[in-house]
């Protein structure tokens, strides 16, 4: 019947996305830094069902982070300042690379650095690895003691991802600031200069104090904050950057339950990362998986890419659909 949806209640919807160049077999994965590479939750669900494993960010050389305390939780939210500690590229080729490739979904490495040399280096080792699909470059964490996040200056983080760009054919994801004045500025910086991709957004600054020791609770005094706190914020950031660039946003900031995912996917963004909801909920992200398949069915939607942007205004998105949007 003319306007009326295809019944799919009897049917899974699917829910497979096109992310760049990357097809994932379902929008959700982990955020990095929040989940290992999973093998702390293998016997909790199959891992398989999520649309890519990313490790935590994988820096030059070993590194111990910075000093305690290195978490503190807050209303609806948490604020860290573990300063990216690494055993550095070998030890994650050895041990954690092999894990990644055998669970059955995509493999993005997660590389940090301090330097555009730093990054391009990491860049080229894992371009010699097999069976990695995409690296997704961390340019905005907000906790390195020795300098500022990349993704802070548009200017930065065009030159950082072309000289990443340089080292590698793989597909790259940049991992934007939330905390600037013009997102989509650095977000086209990122485009431009060859990503592939983005991924919106790392934690915000932020820190707490010990009211009984009238001193900074974290060992570097301020950290980055996230969790639910931190969704609606993230959210608008998603929202300007498709609603203005024909840029592949993978959405990263207080997703918590299939309602957040479903948020971020109506605002535009392919697909979302999982992070501090997995200290609460080792379950995460199949909970979310399910309760996104069965708001599919609920509405009557065949695929995940038909609520994809579907809500912003109309012009906007018939642009959104096309996949390389
Ligand atoms: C304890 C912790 C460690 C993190 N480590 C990393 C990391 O190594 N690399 C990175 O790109 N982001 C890291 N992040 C940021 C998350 O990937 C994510 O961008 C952020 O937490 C927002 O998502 P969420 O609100 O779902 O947690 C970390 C976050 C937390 C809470």
């Amino acid at each position: 019947m003319e306007g009326k949806r295809p019944n799919v209640a009897a049917t899974t919807p699917d829910l497979s996305v096109q992310v760049g160049p990357l097809t994932l077999k379902a929008p959700v994965m982990p955020a990095s830094g929040c989940f290992n590479v999973g093998q702390e939750v293998a016997h909790l669900f199959d891992l398989s069902c999520m649309g890519a494993i990313i490790n935590k960010t994988v820096m030059p050389g070993p590194r111990p982070g910075n000093p305690p305390y290195r978490v503190l939780e807050r209303t609806a939210g948490l604020i860290n300042s573990i300063g990216i500690p690494s055993k550095g590229p070998a030890e994650f080729l050895e041990h954690q690379l092999p894990f990644m490739r055998s669970l059955g979904t995509r493999v993005i490495v997660s590389i940090g650095g301090l330097s555009e040399a730093d990054y391009a280096g990491l860049a080229a080792l894992m371009d010699a690895q097999e069976g990695i699909d995409a690296l997704e470059l961390d340019l905005s964490c907000p906790n390195h003691a020795e300098r500022r996040p990349f993704a802070l200056s548009a200017d930065a983080t065009r030159s950082l991802v072309r000289a990443v760009r340089r080292a590698t054919r793989l597909p790259l994801i940049a991992k934007l600031a939330p905390n600037v004045s013009d997102i989509v500025a650095i977000a086209a910086a990122a485009m431009e200069a060859g990503a592939d991709a983005l991924c919106v957004a790392n934690t915000y600054p932020a820190m707490g104090i010990d009211i009984e020791e009238r001193r900074p609770v974290l060992g570097l005094q301020t950290g980055g904050l996230s969790g639910p706190a931190i969704k609606p914020m993230t959210l608008r950031l998603v929202w300007e950057i498709v609603s203005e660039l024909d840029a592949p946003v993978i959405a990263c900031g207080g997703v918590t339950t299939w309602r957040d995912a479903v948020e971020y996917l109506l605002a535009g963004a392919r697909a979302v990362q999982v992070g501090t909801a997995n200290f609460t909920n080792p379950r995460a992200i199949p909970d979310i998986i399910d309760g996104l398949r069965a708001y599919l069915v609920r509405h009557g939607f065949a695929r995940v890419t038909d609520i994809i942007g579907a809500a912003q205004p109309p012009e906007r998105r018939a642009r959104i659909a096309r996949p390389s949007a």
